[in-house]
Order: C-alpha cells, then structure tokens, then sequence
C-alpha cells in the first residue's frame, strides 16, 4: 500500500480555494492512502464563533463530495480534517474518505488551547477503519500527548495511524517514532506550514511531516516550510507482529495487573 501525506497552507475561511488546490496537488497521486492536515479546509484560528460556525459542514455535505469525487478521479482514498457541524455541536473532525463519500468520522478527543472554547469535545472514541487493505485508526493534532489515545487504536487493531495535525508545539515529530516503537504501528503525520494571526493571536505551524515505521524507521519526510506530497510503500501486515524480542511481546507482556490507579 502506498502511503502518505499532503503538507500544505490552507487558505483560512476558504473551502473552495482549499479544495481546489487539494485537487490539483493530488492530480496522478493514486492509488493509495493520502491523509491531509487538521481543519485542511478552513484554516484554523477563527474570528468568532460564528464565523466557524459559517464555514463548518455537516458529514456527508459538499465538501466530502468533493474529495470523494478527487478519490474517484485519482484512485485514492483520503483522511482529511474538517470543522464538523452536527446538530448544535461543532467538531473538530476528520474524515476518512474513499471513491464512494465518507467511511469513517472521529472527533478529536483532546482539544488543544482555545479550541476549548470554540469546538465540542469529541465523542467518536477511538476505532480503526479498513483502508486500502490496512486498518487505518485517526488521530487529531494534540491527541498525540495522551499515549492512551495511540494504543487505545493499536489494541483495537489499528495497523496505521493516520495524524491530522496543525502542530505549534514543538514535540510531535520526535514523539511520532516512540509511539510507533511503543505499539509497532505505522504513522502518517499530515502537519500544516505557515501562520496564521487572529484577533492577537499568532500560530507558527511547524511542518515536518512524515511517514514513520513499526521500528520508529522514517519512511519519508517534508521540510518546515513547503507544500508537500510525499509517500511510502508500506506493508500493513508489518503491524500485526508486536514481538520486540522472541520473548516480548508488546501487549502480552503488558501488566494491566500493575497499571490501576
Ligand atoms: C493542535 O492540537 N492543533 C495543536
């Protein structure tokens, strides 16, 4: 399976010119797996509540069918951040997607910051979702700082995981491989570039995505900076063995006798 990610700036309050050029960036990048970075669609720092509100769609809605329609036309199936709307709740979610619309949606569990204002706590929890040939579990941004949330999906079966992320702190590339030696997963980090400044706030996002092994073995990587579409051909089945050593297994040996509080 060939997988991978999209890096790029999304225009902020803009889900025509985002998914625009989502279309052109991935013209011939099928078939495989391409997960593309939190809120992908809509920037993310907002000037009100109202205007996320605005410019947040419902599940399916026209911007999924827009990106199952570049899944039809490119072979691909995509993982892709988006602010939900759902009733009265807004979420920051992310979508799996493939030729035929949606398969899968998670809320982020952990909001981060002033997101805490703005988005309703994720209620999803954490399942994996066939992909491709691969089960593919979804991570959002800050999630990644709870281990909890990665091995909640690799014990669920999960043989990627796919991080949607806007990353300002500075921890999550490193943090990507001990995640991926501590549940021997695959990891695909779609971060975001650039700035944004709202209402005296300023986000330096931080780029640097990547594509990530079992052994924490860097399959592929972009710069801080530029726009990025990188791949790698992985073997999801390579996830399926948790043995470190003939003798240690990663969940076998887990003492959940020692680990209640
Ligand atoms: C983040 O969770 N967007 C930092």
């Amino acid at each position: 399976v060939r997988a991978g990610f999209l890096q790029f700036r999304p225009a902020r309050l803009d889900a025509a010119a985002n998914l625009a050029f989502v279309a052109r960036a991935l013209r011939g990048a099928g078939p495989g797996l391409v997960v593309l970075p939190e809120l992908a669609l809509s920037g993310y720092l907002f000037p009100s509540r109202e205007a996320l509100a605005r410019c947040a769609e419902e599940v399916p809605g026209p911007s999924t069918e827009r990106l199952a329609a570049i899944c039809r036309a490119e072979g691909l199936h995509l993982v892709c951040g988006i602010a939900e709307r759902r009733g009265a709740d807004i979420f920051n979610s992310a979508v799996a997607l493939g030729p035929g619309g949606p398969l899968a949606v998670y809320r982020k569990s952990h909001l981060f910051a002033d997101e805490k204002e703005l988005f309703s706590p994720g209620d999803t929890g954490f399942a994996a979702v066939d992909v491709e040939g691969a089960r593919v579990g979804i991570l959002i941004c800050f999630d990644w700082i709870f281990p909890e949330a990665a091995r909640t999906l690799a014990l669920g079966g999960a043989q990627v995981i796919a991080h949607c992320a806007n990353l300002v702190l500075p921890w999550a590339q490193a943090a990507s491989v001990t995640r991926c030696i501590e549940n021997r997963v695959f990891w695909v980090l779609a971060n975001r570039t650039g700035e944004e400044e709202e209402g005296g706030r300023r986000c330096r996002f931080t780029g640097m995505s990547r594509v990530v092994g079992p052994a924490g073995e860097l399959l592929a990587e972009s710069g801080e900076e530029t726009p990025c579409l990188a791949t790698a051909e992985i073997d999801p089945g390579a996830a399926l063995d948790k043995r470190v050593t003939p003798a240690n297994h990663l969940f076998d040996d887990r003492r959940t006798d020692l680990y209640r509080l």
